[in-house]
């Protein structure tokens, strides 16, 4: 499967990012993301597409007994057990769809930034369905449907190089939608609000919070992040299994 997080070009550009330098607190969505959070004292937790495990590490802190995080990326997983490593947390090269998702397994299941790599959203949603215990909490962020509409997922920007608009378009095309992010060449995933919504209904999920991502004030000043109030770039969804 392709991945570009295994590309050496891509890969040094994400580490460029804010939120890969500084984690957590420099990630314009992690207030409203974590507000979300159970609390994880003793519970089991799983990450889909954990990337550096920042999420993975939280949940060790927030005393999860067993925290698993899986990603397709060789490189990225190697970078988690540098950065985020915990004696209650286990990393492993692992695609999100290919994940065996134990029956009854985890209490809490995150997915931060991955869900838009994956066709078959509604797929993942029902193995999530069977791996987390009665009970048991679905909290993920994917990139929002008005964000990964247009074929090209840029803004249309003035002579002089300002944003001016975002465009939706094919908005109701569900597929892969050939994008530059970080300078690269990336594949995403476009999914419809009712795809990811009524995926989790018909999956037996009860919804319990959809947020739509808005950077705070004090990381305002990061370039480009004033541009991120003008579009929804990030849906947050948090849902219980009955
Ligand atoms: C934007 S990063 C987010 C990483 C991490 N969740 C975070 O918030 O810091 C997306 C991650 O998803 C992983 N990924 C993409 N497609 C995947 C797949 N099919 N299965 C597992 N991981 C995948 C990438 O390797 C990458 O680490």
């Amino acid at each position: 499967m392709n991945n570009e997080y295994e590309n050496d070009i891509f890969f040094e550009e994400y580490a460029k990012m804010s939120r890969s330098r500084d984690g957590l607190k420099s990630a314009g969505e992690w207030r409203q993301l974590k507000s979300l959070f159970p609390p994880l004292l003793g519970k089991t937790v799983l990450d889909l597409g954990c990337g550096y495990g920042w999420h993975c590490k939280f949940a060790a802190e927030e005393g999860a007994a067993q925290v698993l995080g899986i990603d397709l990326s060789e490189k990225m997983i190697k970078e988690a057990k540098k950065r985020n490593t915990g004696n209650s947390i286990e990393y492993r090269v692992c695609g999100i769809e290919e994940y065996e998702y134990p029956q009854n397994m985890w209490d809490c299941v995150i997915s931060n930034l991955a869900l838009h790599y994956i066709e078959h959203i509604e797929k993942i949603f029902q193995k999530v369905h069977e791996t987390l215990k009665p009970g048991g909490i679905f909290i993920f962020n994917i990139e929002h449907p008005v964000f990964t509409a247009g074929v090209k997922q840029d803004w249309i920007y003035s002579e002089t190089g300002k944003p001016q608009y975002w465009p939706v378009d094919d908005y109701f095309v569900p597929g892969a939608r050939n994008t530059r992010f970080l300078g690269c060449d990336v594949v995403k995933q476009h999914h419809t609000l009712t795809q990811i919504l009524m995926g989790l209904l018909n999956n037996g999920f009860e919804l319990k919070a959809v947020e739509e991502a808005e950077p705070p004030e004090e990381m305002m000043s990061i370039p480009g992040m004033k541009d991120e109030l003008r579009r929804p770039m990030m849906l947050l969804v948090k849902a219980n299994k009955n």
